[in-house]
């Protein structure tokens, strides 16, 4: 590459990262539109870009360019078995394999891809490892040359700038969880509690009650489970993070991953899931499968979704629930609460001895029914 070729890829690197980073506020797209830059500076025909997700503790695709969307969402995998992530994010360099993919990529998509060449561009900053963009050329052999993996480990960076500017946010909305979970405790206390206490003393006393203490009385628990109700409409989950995918394509990319779940799914004729349930659904069934890996060894999982009176069913139930698991985690009560804002609820717990079973029941609006 001539030297005047070398400058105006460098320019025109520089100028797509100021265009993308105007736009990283828009949105849907961002991550799409970052690796169709990255395929245009270092001639690549297909990305993919992945990024570990905290909430769900999985690693998935945000953004492609030149890959069928639909094949890319059901790639899923870990870093262990990922050793071209591992050197392109602890050396923080573009890796270009070629030859033996086996060595450096789950050997379920080496032997399918029919690719030579490979590139996975570290997706990191300040020491954090927030995901890669895998890159090639469609198939065949080729070599970066250094402005193009420069123009990749750039583009890597503008995406990890992204990643944790979203990472942040979600941060600060966790610690503002914390906050109000402790601001709810503070006045369920100060009110709730203290009027019932209030109540059930006047109510204890040996003398029988005046009409005026009964009423009271009654006026004091209505004003608590007033309280109660004003302190339990605040917003204590926090925001699931929308993948743009459904619960099927969630079901099928979760089933990938826990390969030993034997997953069975039993899907009501007909039966849609409303799009603004869809998020809530999907942190659920995340969280439910997560605990069947996590806390027992089933030779089932049923995973039933249906419709009935009125309200949309996903229930997920495992046998072979491992003797003393009793933890005391968040994942099931936080879906609770993230329930409960939408009306519905989410039960859960041991089921004829060795299974467990967790159930979500959301009531579905009007315009959502079938
Ligand atoms: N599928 C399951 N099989 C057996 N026990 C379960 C299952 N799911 C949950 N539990 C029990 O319920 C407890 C609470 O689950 P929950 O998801 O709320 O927390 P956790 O998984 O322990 O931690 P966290 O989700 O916060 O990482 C678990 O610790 C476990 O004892
Ligand atoms: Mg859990």
């Amino acid at each position: 590459m001539s030297h005047r070729q070398a400058l105006s890829l460098g320019t025109d690197a520089l100028d797509v990262i100021v265009e993308l980073l105007a736009q990283v506020d828009a949105g849907s797209g961002f991550y799409d539109r970052l690796c169709a830059a990255l395929c245009r500076l270092a001639s690549v025909e297909r990305a993919g870009l992945m990024l570990y997700d905290d909430a769900r503790r999985l690693v998935v695709p945000v953004g492609s360019h030149g890959i069928d969307p639909g094949l890319l969402a059901e790639v899923y995998g870990t870093l262990e078995e990922t050793p071209i992530a591992q050197v392109a994010l602890a050396e923080d360099r573009v890796v270009e394999v070629t030859g033996d993919l086996e060595e450096w990529i789950p050997a379920r998509y080496a032997r399918f891809s029919g690719v030579d060449t490979l590139t996975c561009t570290p997706v990191s900053a300040g020491g954090r490892w927030l995901g890669v963009i895998f890159a090639d050329r469609g198939g065949g052999r080729f070599e970066l040359t250094d402005d193009e993996r420069h123009a990749m480990w750039t583009l890597g960076k503008t995406a990890a700038l992204a990643a944790s500017v979203q990472i942040a946010t979600s941060q600060q909305g966790r610690a503002r969880l914390l906050q109000s979970r402790i601001d709810l405790a503070r006045d369920i206390h100060e009110r709730v509690v203290q009027r019932l206490f209030g109540v059930s003393l006047v109510l204890g006393s040996d003398k029988g009650l005046s009409d005026d203490a009964r009423q009271r009385c009654i006026n004091e628990i209505q004003a608590a489970l007033g309280d109660l109700r004003a302190a339990l409409e605040r917003p204590l989950a926090p925001p699931t993070i929308d993948t743009g995918a459904t619960l099927r394509e969630e079901l099928t990319r979760l089933g990938r991953h826990y390969k030993d779940l034997p997953l069975e799914l039993h899907w009501e004729d007909g039966v849609e899931v409303p799009e603004e349930l869809e998020p809530l659904a999907q942190s659920v069934l995340a969280e439910a499968l997560r605990n069947a890996d996590k806390h027992a060894h089933p030779t089932s999982v049923r995973v039933h979704v249906a419709r009935t009176d009125g309200t949309f069913v996903l229930e997920v139930r495992n046998d072979g629930v491992l003797p003393g698991s009793r933890g005391t985690g968040m994942g099931l009560r936080l879906a609770a609460v993230e329930a409960l804002q939408r009306g519905g609820v989410v039960e859960f717990g041991p089921e004829d001895g060795s299974a467990w079973r967790v159930r979500l029941v959301l009531p579905v609006g009007e315009d959502s029914e079938r």
